[in-house]
């Protein structure tokens, strides 16, 4: 089985993917996760994004493993370092890179193919499992969403900050020329803005058979 979460920023799809995860007893993928950690490396190792042969001979040393909710590149636990400001204002354009989702979207077919998954992300059911089971997407006022990542403290910067840094990921995010955050046609959208975690896990789990 294959459900897909997808939607802007602090809608609050990685919280509601690892509790359904938990209580449907499946896999949790953070695609989000992959995008930030490859975002890391190519800063990390200064590596010209727009530099094709570059970019895929770099890519070919990046591994990603995922253990107890946290993402690993290259043997390094890099959960946390994944969250800061420079991530967050680098991540939009290298995950608009041709190559960067060839490369992902690969690993995360390969890693969902053998084992019931949920994955949440920006193009799961367009692109990664367009046949995927159940569909969600998931949204919430920019005011709500910004709120979210401001009280969970993960990149010392104010609310102000993060709203405007939300905006213009989301603008960037939804108006890329590949894959870019669109509601799959046969989603279901279910807007979070005045639900609680457990009101939209509920809500969730009801569509499911
Ligand atoms: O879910 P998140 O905020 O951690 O995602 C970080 C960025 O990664 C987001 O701004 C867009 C990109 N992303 C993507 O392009 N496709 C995905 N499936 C998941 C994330």
């Amino acid at each position: 089985m294959i459900i897909a979460i997808d939607g802007p920023s602090g809608a609050g799809k990685s919280t509601i993917a690892k509790i359904l995860a938990e209580k449907l007893k499946i896999e949790y993928l953070d695609t989000g996760a992959m995008y930030r950690a490859v975002t890391k490396y190519v800063l990390d190792n200064q590596i010209d994004i727009y530099d094709k042969d570059k970019l895929k001979k770099a890519l070919n040393n990046v591994h990603l493993d995922f253990k107890d909710s946290c993402i690993y590149l290259n043997g390094e636990n890099v959960e946390k370092a994944i969250r800061s400001k420079l991530i967050n204002e680098n991540v939009s354009e290298v995950s608009s890179i041709l190559e960067v989702r060839e490369f992902l979207v690969k690993n995360q077919r390969d890693i969902s193919s053998s084992k019931s998954t949920i994955l949440d992300g920006r193009d799961i059911g367009t692109v990664v499992f367009p046949n995927a089971d159940y569909k969600f997407y998931l949204y919430a006022s920019i005011e709500v969403r910004a709120k979210r990542r401001f009280d969970q403290n993960l990149s010392n910067e104010t609310l102000k900050q993060i709203k405007e840094s939300i905006r213009k990921r989301d603008e960037y995010d939804s108006n890329r020329e590949i894959s870019p955050l669109k509601k799959a046609d046969d989603a279901i959208e279910i807007d979070t803005s005045n639900l609680t975690i457990e009101e939209t896990v509920d809500k969730i789990i009801s569509y499911i058979r």
